[in-house]
């Protein structure tokens, strides 16, 4: 497939995108835009929300906004009714929030807190967009490699697990209307939220990376395209792994890097 054949690709399509005020969700957003898609760019953060529209349309495509808290049922029963009639083709459930504790240093309200964000988001947008893709789409769930094995973080590592089995729920129930439903699984991606914790953190994950860097949301924002795309119109009920590398024994990568440090 040439670079050429996708570039308008989205020409004509509805697609919303969900925490799309900033990183990955800013990027998708511009990306699918820029192919010809009509974005709503959501965010619990209506500012932000605004900004990225803005700069999508002064790029020249086309962007609608809608303040969009993830949790709240209301919230997308009213970005429901200002979408109307039009079929929507697309959706990324794209927000989320981090939290790096374990069991015993979580309280149950920040449990309860990222399940909402992280996890009850992803249930309440398939329930509400996927009757509103009329003429068949495709869901891309935003997870992690959290969701793809053991992970040190309580709230962050169930909520990414759950969403990724929940796709297959959707996979397999909304098949018959043509709506297709994947997982997206990013390693360590160069946003706000990477960003958010310590340095340290960060430094060592990528000792564990054998691409040696993190990943750009521009990476992350193609492999979202091609689901959303027909060019994936057989691939439903997976998961697309991001990560450089890492799931698939970064820690074999960190051992003999530092066996060679030691031997020089
Ligand atoms: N950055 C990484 O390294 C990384 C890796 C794997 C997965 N992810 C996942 O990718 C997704 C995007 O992460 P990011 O790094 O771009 O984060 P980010 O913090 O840059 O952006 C997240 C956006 O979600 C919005 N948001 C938060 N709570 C919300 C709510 N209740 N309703 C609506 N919007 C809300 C925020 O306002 C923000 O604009 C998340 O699901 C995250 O878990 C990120």
């Amino acid at each position: 497939m040439h670079g050429s054949d996708t570039q308008r690709e989205f020409d004509g399509s509805t697609v919303v995108v969900t925490g799309a005020g900033s990183g990955m969700g800013r990027v998708e957003a511009r990306l699918l835009a820029a192919r010809g898609a009509t974005v709503w760019v959501t965010d619990v953060d209506g500012d932000a929300a605004t900004a990225v529209a803005d700069e999508i349309g002064h790029a020249g495509a086309d962007a609608r906004v809608a303040r969009l808290d993830v949790t709240s049922a209301q919230s997308w029963n009213d970005l429901a009714d200002a979408i109307g009639g039009d079929p929507v083709v697309g959706l990324v459930n794209n927000a989320g929030v981090s939290h790096r504790y374990g069991i015993l240093d979580t309280t149950l309200e920040d449990w309860e807190r990222v399940l909402a964000v992280n996890l009850s988001s992803v249930f309440l947008g398939m329930k509400t967009v996927a009757p509103l893709m009329t003429g068949g789409g495709s869901i891309v769930n935003i997870s992690s490699i959290a969701g793809m094995l053991g992970y040190f973080a309580a709230g962050y590592g169930a909520t990414k697990w759950g969403v990724r089995g929940l796709s297959k729920v959707g996979a397999l129930e909304f098949a018959e209307r043509g709506v297709r439903v994947n997982s997206v699984h990013p390693g360590l991606v160069d946003t706000p939220l990477l960003n958010s914790g310590s340095d340290v953190f960060v430094d060592e994950s990528l000792r564990a990376v054998p691409a040696g860097r993190v990943a750009s949301s521009e990476e992350v924002a193609e492999v979202v395209a091609f689901l959303l795309s027909p060019r994936s119109g057989y691939v439903s009920g997976t998961e697309i792994v991001v990560d450089g590398g890492l799931t698939s024994g970064g820690i074999y990568h960190r051992i003999t890097s530092d066996l060679a440090s030691a031997r020089s």
